[in-house]
């Protein structure tokens, strides 16, 4: 196959890239913004039909969640205008959507059935994106994932570890809950259902297994990294955020362990694979 991964720079995009050696026996293109920018309707056509691109798996995204409340018409050219670019191409896709499409109001894990209530600009615009590329392309599949985390680029497992080795104490919110995903099992998740005998189009969630809170996330990250370092749990109304956060992130991912026998393994087991690597 053919396989098109967009955003190749990022945390997902670099874990595809470092997992296709053991995915031989398909041609992949790997691009960032440099290479083609997805906003660029023509330059997307034009990549797909001169490579004869099957799959594309959009691992681009604006992210920034903070960022995205300050200018959502730049998030919203990216998580969605774009999307709906990849979505008429003509090729399959795989694209990967958030936890912040729902309202992190729930008390159980969330389907993917559940209504979506997006509180943040980041959530409006990816949700669009889904939106825009299921009306485009109904045999889309479309990976909602949450918390991830690498050793690439910036994210809160590095961040943690660079603050734990700095200060003598960490207050961290233990009323968000929901469930840390190392994007290696992510980008091997991508790879099943890249190589399913069979197409299974839809929406489907993905994070690793278990729950906890950013609280007892930092805590583990820090035991696991043996850094002495005093973590004291605080509300999210003594974090000054500047957007909102979800307080329940939890995704019920029978779906996708059914379709695709996928096994998944516990958040703790991934957080050391990816300490050890960093
Ligand atoms: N990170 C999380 O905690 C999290 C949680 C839930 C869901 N997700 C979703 O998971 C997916 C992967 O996230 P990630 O953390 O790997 O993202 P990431 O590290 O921010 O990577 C996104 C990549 O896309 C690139 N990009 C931005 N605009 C582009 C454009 N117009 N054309 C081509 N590439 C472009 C970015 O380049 P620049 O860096 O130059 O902008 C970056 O290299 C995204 O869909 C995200 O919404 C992430």
């Amino acid at each position: 196959m053919n396989i098109l991964i967009t955003g190749c720079n990022g945390q997902l995009g670099t874990e595809m890239r470092n997992l296709s050696a053991q995915h031989a026996g398909h041609r992949y293109f790997f691009t960032d913004v440099a290479e083609l920018d997805i906003t660029d309707r023509e330059a997307v056509q034009r990549f797909v039909a001169e490579n004869a691109i099957e799959v594309i798996v959009n691992c681009a995204a604006y992210t920034n969640v903070d960022k995205a409340e300050e200018d959502e018409a730049t998030a919203r050219l990216i998580n969605a205008a774009a999307t709906e670019n990849l979505a008429l191409s003509g090729a399959k896709i795989i694209h990967i959507s958030t936890d912040y499409v729902f309202s992190g109001d729930e008390t159980s894990p969330c389907r993917e059935s559940d209504a979506v209530a997006p509180r943040t600009a980041y959530g409006r615009t990816k949700l669009e994106g889904e939106e825009l590329l299921l009306r485009a392309c109904p045999q889309a599949v479309i990976i909602r994932t949450a918390w991830l985390y690498s050793p690439y680029g910036n994210n809160f497992v590095k961040t943690m570890l660079r603050l734990g080795k700095e200060r003598d104490e960490l207050r961290v919110v233990n009323d968000q809950i929901g469930t840390p995903t190392y994007a290696e099992d992510l980008a091997k998740a991508i790879y099943t259902v890249i190589e399913a005998p069979e197409w299974h189009a839809g929406i489907y969630h993905f994070t690793d297994e278990g729950v906890c809170s950013w609280y007892d996330f930092t805590v583990e990250i820090l035991r696991q990294a043996g850094i002495t370092c005093k973590v004291t749990p605080i509300k999210s109304s003594e974090y000054a955020y500047k957007t909102p956060r979800p307080h329940y992130s939890v995704l019920d991912k029978t779906k996708i362990k059914a379709t695709f026998g996928i096994a998944i393994p516990e958040w703790q087991e991934s957080l050391t694979h990816c300490l050890q690597r960093l």
